[in-house]
């Protein structure tokens, strides 16, 4: 799929090798936030852990079955954070989203930009029929974002996630394309 997300601020592209750096010193500088909310970050915690990450999002989007995006600043050109839609093969007609800001960019509403972006982006797929996203109900700011990008509360799963050694409950929230396209 071809053109990168673009709001005033932010514009979405796929990680390339040359993002590698910027991402070891993004996952650097939200390494407490990773670990406590998504258990995500060792992987691309060195510059040789970030080549691997995105050489895996370019294989994984080859097979249909993710797209990761860089999240970067349109004035600075800085990468801010990672967004992606997952389970695309998995669940045809689904797609779970993910994103996370980098911890010293947080707090200035990229968060919602990136998750509408996605949502928009998601969309483009003709048989995309909703996006969901799954979270810590201690999350509050993810929940804020996922609500204000429009999405409606389905329910927890319970001790559906272990994380940091202990298990947590799940929140489900959905778009439905409907809904999305009636905002
Ligand atoms: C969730 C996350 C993406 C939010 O990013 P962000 O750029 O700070 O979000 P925004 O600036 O767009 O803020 C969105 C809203 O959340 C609110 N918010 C931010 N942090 C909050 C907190 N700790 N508690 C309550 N509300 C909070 C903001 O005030 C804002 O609300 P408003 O629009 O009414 O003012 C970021 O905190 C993050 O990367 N967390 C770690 C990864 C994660 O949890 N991802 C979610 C999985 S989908």
């Amino acid at each position: 799929m071809s053109a990168s997300p673009k709001s005033r601020r932010l514009h979405l592209r796929p990680l390339a090798e040359a993002d590698a750096g910027a991402l070891r010193a993004a996952v650097d500088a939200s390494r407490e936030v990773l670990r406590r909310r998504l258990r995500w970050g060792g992987e691309a915690a060195t510059v040789e852990g970030s080549r691997g990450f995105i050489a895996a999002a370019a294989r994984d989007r080859r097979l249909g079955g993710r797209e990761v995006y860089g999240v970067f600043e349109g004035r600075t050109g800085a990468l801010a954070g990672v967004a992606a839609l997952q389970g695309l093969l998995s669940a045809p007609g689904l797609a779970e989203l993910s994103l996370w800001i980098r911890a010293d960019r947080q707090g200035r509403g990229y968060g919602v930009e990136a998750g509408r972006l996605l949502a928009a982006r998601a969309f483009r797929r003709a048989e995309l029929q909703k996006v969901y996203a799954r979270l810590d109900p201690g999350n509050r700011a993810a929940r804020k974002v996922i609500q204000r990008c429009g999405f409606r509360y389905e329910g927890c799963l319970r001790h559906e996630k272990r994380l940091n050694g202990r298990w947590i409950d799940q929140e489900c929230w959905g778009l439905l394309r409907s809904e999305w396209r009636s905002r």
